[in-house]
């Protein structure tokens, strides 16, 4: 029975897996002090809203208004990275400052953003490209780590933490 149960989670958990690899980048987290870097490459102050789009366990936007003062909103597909963000949020006591939206990103409106996060993949950022075209306002950040956006031109380049800022 025991052993019955334990492939069940296994079974689960590879679903899991593949499941956040087909409908976008798995969960890899942005090292803390990478994070700052993206905040301060983006300027990021009190007067913004700065959304992160798959957020994970909400390290980017809780930086965000922590540090920052800045309004934050995560949108996350993982239900298991959402529960945890938002106990994290909790804990923080940061209601008041960070949301977190279930969902695909790709089907949000982001035009409230005055900075957009992005810790992706390559392939992901060519799809994403176009919907930050469309939904953004001129002169919003996008920083994103480790990945560029294709035939965009990055405003600022950090080579040695990885991280490119472009405005729309
Ligand atoms: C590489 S992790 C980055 C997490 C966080 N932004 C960070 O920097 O630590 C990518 C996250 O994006 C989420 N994700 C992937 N595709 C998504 C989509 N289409 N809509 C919402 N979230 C998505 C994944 O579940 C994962 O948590």
């Amino acid at each position: 029975m025991i052993l019955l149960l334990v492939e069940f989670c296994i079974l689960i958990f590879g679903i899991w897996i593949v499941w956040s690899a087909v409908v976008g980048a798995p969960w890899l987290p942005t090292p803390k002090k990478r994070v700052r870097g993206m905040l301060e490459i983006a300027d990021v102050n009190a007067d913004d809203i700065v959304y992160d789009l798959g957020s994970g366990d909400g390290r980017i936007v809780i930086m965000a208004a922590k540090e920052y003062d800045a309004k934050s909103v995560g949108i996350e597909i993982d239900p298991i990275r959402l529960l945890y963000s938002r106990f994290a949020i909790w804990r923080h006591r940061l209601k008041s400052k960070v949301t977190i939206i279930r969902g695909n990103f790709f089907k949000m409106d982001l035009s409230e953003a005055t900075v957009v996060t992005l810790y992706q993949g390559h392939e992901i950022n060519k799809k994403i490209r176009d919907k930050l075209a469309q939904d953004l306002r001129p002169g919003t950040r996008v920083v994103s780590y480790r990945f560029i956006l294709d035939g965009w031109t990055p405003s600022k380049t950090n080579k040695e933490s990885s991280t490119f800022l472009y405005i729309a």
